[in-house]
C-alpha cells in the first residue's frame, strides 16, 4: 500500500521504517528541512537500536522516501498516519496544534478515499475532532473533491524508546479503533504480516515464533484512544507503587528486588515494570498521566490514584538528594559524578529524565557535578554550563566524593570498579536503578546505597 507518515519523530520514523520493511511504499513528511535532508541520506536524527540498518536498507530498496512536500505525499497515499508531537501545555493538557495542522493539510489535499490514522496520543474524542478539521479544511480550501470520503482510525502505539523496532514487529497486541468496517479491514490487511508474524526477520532472534498470531483489539474510536492513556497510566502506577514499597522496605529492612520478584511471579501482578529506582520520566508517561487527569477534570472527576502516582514519582527524585545529604552531610563543595543522563538506556532522549532534576538540585546545593552518558555528548539545555560533561565514565568519577547511577546502561556493568575505587576521593555509590552488583561493589570496598534495599 502507499502510506504517508506526517511527522518524523520517534513514532513516525519507526512506524514508517517498519511499514516499508513489511512491503509498503512509504513517504515520510516533516516540515523541518534539515531533518529530512539527514534522513534522505539514511542518517537517523535519533538513536534507536536497529533503526539505522532498517532505514538505510528501505531507502536503498526504494520503499521509503522523505520529503517536505506534504501535499504530494497526501495525494499519492491511501493511508495517512498522523504522528506529530502532542507536547503538554503548561496546564497539563495536550497541545493539539500540530495534529490540527496535519488534519488541515489532509483536508486541503484530499483527492480520493483515504484512511487517516491517529498515531499521536490525543485526548479522548480527538478522532471525531480530526474528522471535523479535515471537513472544515476541505470547505475552506474549496477542495473540489467534496464527495471523497475518508475514515479516521485510532491506532495507538505501544513502542518503547530503546526497543521501538522490536516492539513494532513483536507487539503484545494491536489496537484498531474505528466505526468504519472498511477502514478496519484495510488496517488488518496493512498489519497482516505482523499479525500473522509472517515477515522475514534479518537475524534469527525473533521475539515471537514465526506464524504465531498477535491479538488484535477492534473497538470504537473513543475506546482505542482511552486504551493508550490507560495503558501508560497503569504502567506508571506500577512503577510508583513499587517505589512506594521500596521506601517502606528501606525502613523495615526488606529488599525491594526480592519483594518485586516475589509479587511479580503472581500471574495476576506480573514481573514487568516493578523495578524500583529514581522514578519514571521520558516523553510519554509524564505527559499522558497528566493529560488523563485533565480529561477526567473536564468531567468533574478527580483522579486520586493518578495524582498519587505523580506525587510519588516527584518525591522519588528528591530521595536521591536526601540520601546524599545523609551520607555526605554537607553537599556544598563536594564533587558528585552522575553516570547516565538519558531517561532510560538505549536512547538519547533526555525529556523529563530524572537525572536532570537530580543534577540541577545538586548544583543548586553547591555541588560540583560531573556527568557521563554513553550516547549524550552535549549538555541538555536545562543543564548547560552547570555540569561538566565528561568523555568517559572514569573521567567523570575521578576525584568524586560519590557517584550516582542514574540510567542503567549496560556499559556501566562492564566498568573496572577496582580502578574507579582508586580514582575516586570517597568510594560511595548511590545506585538509582538497583542495577549494579551490590555484593561485588561491597567486596571491592564501596559503600553501596540502593533504592529500597
Ligand atoms: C512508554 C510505554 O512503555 C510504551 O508502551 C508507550 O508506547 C510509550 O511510553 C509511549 O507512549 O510512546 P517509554 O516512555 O519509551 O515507553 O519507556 P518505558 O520503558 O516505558 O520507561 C518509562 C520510564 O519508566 C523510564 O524512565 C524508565 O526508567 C522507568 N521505569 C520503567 C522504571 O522506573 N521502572 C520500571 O520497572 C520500568
Amino acid at each position: 500500500m502507499n502510506v504517508c507518515i506526517i511527522g518524523t519523530g520517534y513514532v513516525g520514523l519507526v512506524t514508517g521504517v517498519c511499514l516499508a520493511e513489511i512491503g509498503n511504499t512509504v513517504t515520510c513528511v516533516d516540515k523541518i528541512k534539515e531533518k529530512i535532508n539527514l534522513l534522505k541520506n539514511g542518517d537517523s536524527p535519533i538513536y534507536e537500536p536497529k533503526l539505522d540498518e532498517f532505514l538505510k536498507r528501505n531507502i536503498k530498496d526504494n520503499k521509503l522516501e522523505f520529503t517536505t512536500d506534504i501535499s504530494n505525499a497526501i495525494k499519492k497515499s491511501e493511508i495517512i498516519y498522523i504522528c506529530v508531537g502532542t507536547p503538554p501545555l503548561s496546564n497539563g493538557q495536550a497541545d493539539l496544534r500540530y495534529v490540527e495542522e496535519a488534519a488541515y493539510e489532509i483536508g486541503k489535499n484530499i483527492n480520493d478515499m483515504k484512511i487517516v490514522i491517529n498515531k499521536s496520543t490525543v485526548p479522548i474524542g480527538s478522532g471525531d475532532w480530526v474528522s471535523m478539521v479535515i471537513l472544515d479544511s476541505m470547505e475552506k480550501n474549496n477542495n473540489q473533491n467534496k464527495n471523497v470520503c475518508f475514515s479516521v482510525v485510532s491506532n495507538p502505539e505501544f513502542l518503547r524508546e530503546g526497543s521501538a523496532i522490536d516492539d513494532t514487529f513483536f507487539p503484545d497486541r494491536i489496537v484498531i479503533g474505528s466505526s468504519s468496517k472498511k477502514a478496519v479491514d484495510k488496517m488488518l490487511k496493512l498489519y497482516e504480516p505482523i499479525i500473522n508474524q509472517s515477515f522475514e526477520w534479518p537475524d534469527d532472534k525473533r521475539l515471537i515464533p514465526e506464524g504465531s498470531k498477535i491479538p488484535v483489539v477492534i473497538s470504537d474510536l473513543t475506546s482505542a484512544e482511552m486504551i493508550k492513556y490507560a495503558a501508560n497510566s497503569f504502567l506508571a502506577t506500577k512503577i510508583s507503587f513499587i517505589n512506594e514499597i521500596a521506601n517502606i522496605c528501606e525502613k523495615v529492612g526488606a529488599d525491594v528486588s526480592k519483594v518485586a520478584e516475589g509479587i511479580g511471579l503472581d500471574k495476576r501482578i506480573g514481573p514487568a515494570f516493578l523495578n524500583a529506582g529514581i522514578g519514571w520520566g521520558g516523553s510519554c508517561f509524564p505527559k499522558d498521566v497528566s493529560a488523563l487527569s485533565n480529561i477526567a477534570g473536564e468531567y468533574g472527576l478527580s483522579t486520586q490514584i493518578l495524582n498519587a502516582v505523580v506525587n510519588v514519582n516527584r518525591e522519588q527524585r528528591l530521595k536521591i538528594t536526601q540520601k546524599l545529604q545523609d551520607e555526605l552531610k554537607i553537599i556544598k563543595g563536594k564533587t558528585i559524578a552522575v553516570l547516565g543522563i538519558s531517561f532510560k538506556p538505549d536512547t538519547n532522549d533526555t525529556r523529563e529524565a530524572p537525572s536532570i532534576k537530580i543534577m540541577n538540585d545538586l548544583v543548586n546545593l553547591g555541588a560540583r557535578v560531573k556527568a557521563f552518558d554513553p550516547i549524550i555528548k552535549s549538555s541538555p539545555d536545562s543543564l548547560s554550563g552547570k555540569v561538566l560533561l565528561c568523555g568517559n565514565a572514569y573521567e567523570a568519577v575521578e576525584d568524586a566524593d560519590l557517584f550516582i547511577l542514574a540510567t542503567e546502561w549496560v556499559d556501566f556493568l562492564r566498568l573496572d570498579y577496582v580502578k574507579i575505587k582508586k580514582i575516586m576521593r570517597n568510594s560511595v555509590v548511590i545506585d538509582g536503578r538497583n542495577y549494579l552488583d551490590k555484593d561485588n561493589l561491597e567486596k571491592i570496598g564501596f559503600k553501596y546505597i540502593g533504592i529500597g534495599r
